[in-house]
């Protein structure tokens, strides 16, 4: 067992001497199935359901089972470090959450829950524009936590650059921008139940707590009904080109990150208009299905812009060997999604807490035992496709 790193594993069989077993699952994959019992069915479908006939995220999971790991013996693991500074932010682990909005869907505590819980673990988090929370009290539970700001474009520009400017203020250090959400796609489960938490209030936080929304509503008939009428009317922005992204530079001091980048040749673009990173992803699944997953994207993307942008991965992450097959082919860091709901939604900031050790611990672990002592020691090498399961395409 590890004397260098925090250990929750001999945390949990030393408790477990006493006859106490964790409150929480111990196999994250689990999460979700433990979390269903205590949400509202229409919030579990809200974070467990994707777009369409689920396919893409089914096939999100899928991707990383096609990837075995090949370890390697007799190598030195006895001082391992697993640390990295991406993007300014130092990480202690290879992974941060990613930005999940209307959390007050899973619990009361929400996204102060979260902020509290990813500080104390020195995890950075990534914070939604569709929060439940409004960011600058997100950022206060957060303290001296590492956080980043996810924007959702609004058609409204001065809403947009008001926003940018109350995370700057409130100490989001990176800006994200999600490019694959400018509406939202057909997701059956949310139709079914006839579900939507925005319409219900509930995500509109970032929104009716700044003053150029506020003002926007002015000749609006008042209320709270207003607020989402204005919501529906400025969430997002389909005419957006890259020939926009210069509005972000002018209204964002610091680095600038594309999220929702499946293919090369947008990866090269995006180098192309000088953003500093990307984040491979397909947002769960949840926007189009029938889309590649995220992994398999990845090392296209990687071949075309490694060592030029900084590549960040989600969609799918689960595991601790996950987190190593993502980093090997190409990612620098991963962003951890809903497995972390479902932590809150389990136990609030008690369940966020273990889920970042638990997946951290595993991470370690597996990394050790692969024969791995830095991230650096990562490579494609590191992995084999499982018999049967084909190539990859490559970026050419
Ligand atoms: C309930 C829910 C809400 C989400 N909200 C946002 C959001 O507000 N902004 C965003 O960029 N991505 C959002 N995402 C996508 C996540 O950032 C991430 O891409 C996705 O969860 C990765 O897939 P995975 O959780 O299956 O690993 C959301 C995902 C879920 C499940």
């Amino acid at each position: 067992m590890s004397q260098q790193l925090e250990s929750y594993q001999d945390e949990i069989y030393l408790t477990g001497m006493t006859g106490t077993a964790p409150d929480f699952p111990t196999d994250l994959t689990l999460l979700e199935e433990a979390a269903r019992a205590g949400m509202t069915p229409q919030a579990y479908d809200y974070v467990a359901g994707s777009a369409g006939a689920e396919d893409t995220a089914r096939e999100n999971l899928e991707a990383f089972r096609r990837w075995r790991i090949v370890p390697r013996m007799l190598t030195d693991v006895s001082t391992p470090s697993y640390a990295s500074t991406v993007l300014g932010t130092e990480m202690t682990v290879p992974f941060m959450l990613a930005p999940v909005g209307v959390l007050a869907i899973a619990h009361k505590e929400a996204e102060l829950a979260v902020a509290r819980a990813a500080a104390a673990q020195r995890v950075p988090m990534v914070v939604s524009t569709a929060a439940s929370t409004a960011m600058e009290e997100v950022a206060a539970a957060n303290g001296e936590g590492q956080r980043w700001y996810q924007l959702y474009w609004p058609k409204d520009r001065a809403v947009a650059a008001s926003m940018l400017g109350r995370a700057q203020a409130a100490g989001y250090s990176v800006l994200v921008v999600t490019l694959d959400t400018r509406m939202l796609a057909w997701r059956p489960r949310d139709l079914a139940n006839g579900y939507l938490p925005f319409l219900r209030g509930v995500g509109v936080q970032n929104y009716v707590s700044d003053p150029a929304f506020q003002a926007s509503l002015a000749g609006l008939p008042g209320g709270a009904d207003a607020a989402v009428l204005r919501w529906t009317q400025i969430f997002g922005d389909t005419s957006l080109t890259w020939d926009d992204l210069p509005f972000l530079r002018q209204h964002w001091n610091g680095p600038i990150v594309l999220k929702g980048i499946l293919s090369a040749s947008d990866a090269l673009r995006a180098a192309a208009a000088g953003l500093d990173g990307i984040i491979v992803s397909n947002h769960g699944g949840r926007q189009v299905d029938g889309e590649i997953a995220a992994l398999d994207a990845l090392p296209a993307v990687a071949e075309a812009v490694g060592g030029r942008l900084t590549i960040l991965f989600d969609s799918g992450i689960r595991s601790g060997a996950d987190i190593l097959k993502a980093l090997a082919l190409g990612a620098q860091a991963v962003l951890l999604g809903r497995p972390y709901v479902y932590g809150l939604a389990l136990g609030g900031e008690a369940g966020v807490r273990h889920v970042l050790r638990a997946l951290r611990q595993d991470f370690e672990l597996t990394m050790r035992l692969t024969g791995l002592a830095g991230l650096s020691d990562l490579g494609p090498d590191c992995l084999q496709r499982r018999p049967g399961a084909g190539r990859v395409a490559s970026a050419d």
